[in-house]
């Protein structure tokens, strides 16, 4: 089906024979990406209260140079790049901006500019298909992320938990769903294959397949709440480190 039969044969911005408020999908997602871009960044400035006892801030994970020594800004500025290169360049993102922010398209079968489209193969968004190499990089960064919430459990060499302990264990769990079904590794895991006895490790390769599957299947919704988990969890350590709050201790 033409784009022009699609949207009714009206092919400027917005054009459509739709009747349903198509446009409501667009509002959370301005509101949350909107929202959680200006508080990233000015976290990211900010430099301070990223930790506290032997909890730490996942956007400052892992910290580099807090005394300044070679590296006269915030920490966070080191790492950040990396995390939002791999949000950014997700495929479930993708969509989700491409339609929210560019209106390119604004929703299916609903009008948009009129430009020469070349998909993913031109500067800059053929900078897109980097997304498997931020996957690798990310595993890096959740083994970080892991050790912090272990490191969590310690309060001066004795084990205990805290409000803060919970709160960082949650959110790594999180993270890691969220990497784990991804569109990319689902494919390094089992793409390219017609059959997977006849390859190389095709059983453990088709169990691990249909485990991540299971968890591709709601990579949108794990990719929403892993994205306010970690917002709250760093502005929870905020809190407790500028003294606002204080972290309850459950052990
Ligand atoms: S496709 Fe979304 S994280 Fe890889």
């Amino acid at each position: 089906m033409s784009a022009g039969s699609t949207t009714g044969g009206q092919r400027h911005l917005g054009g459509t024979m739709r009747r349903d408020a198509w446009w409501l999908e667009l509002l959370p997602v301005i509101t949350l990406l909107g929202a959680f871009g200006i508080y990233a960044t000015a976290r990211a400035f900010e430099g301070t209260y990223y930790a506290w006892g032997p909890y730490l801030s996942p956007f400052y994970s892992p910290l580099i140079d807090p005394h300044h020594r070679w590296w006269p800004f915030s920490p966070a500025l080191l790492i950040l790049i990396w995390p939002l290169g791999f949000r950014v360049t997700c495929y479930y993102y993708r969509k989700a901006y491409y339609r929210a922010f560019f209106l390119d398209p604004p929703a299916c079968a609903v009008g948009e500019r009129k430009h020469h489209y070349r998909g993913e193969t031109a500067f800059p968004f053929v900078l897109q298909n980097l997304h498997r190499y931020f996957l690798y990089v990310g595993f890096i960064f959740l083994i970080f992320l892991w050790h912090d919430a272990f490191h969590a459990f310690f309060f001066d060499g004795r084990i205990g938990v805290g409000v803060g302990t919970l709160v960082l264990l949650f959110n790594v769990i999180l993270l890691t769903t969220y990497a784990l079904s991804c569109h990319s590794l689902r494919h390094i895991v089992g793409g390219k294959l017609d059959c997977f006895s006849c390859a190389a490790f095709g059983g453990p390769r088709h169990t691990a397949w249909r485990w991540l599957t299971v968890l591709n299947e709601r990579h949108m919704l794990y990719a929403w709440i892993s994205l306010i988990t970690v917002g709250l969890t760093d502005l929870y350590i905020r809190l407790v480190a500028s003294g606002t709050i204080t972290d309850l201790r459950l052990m």
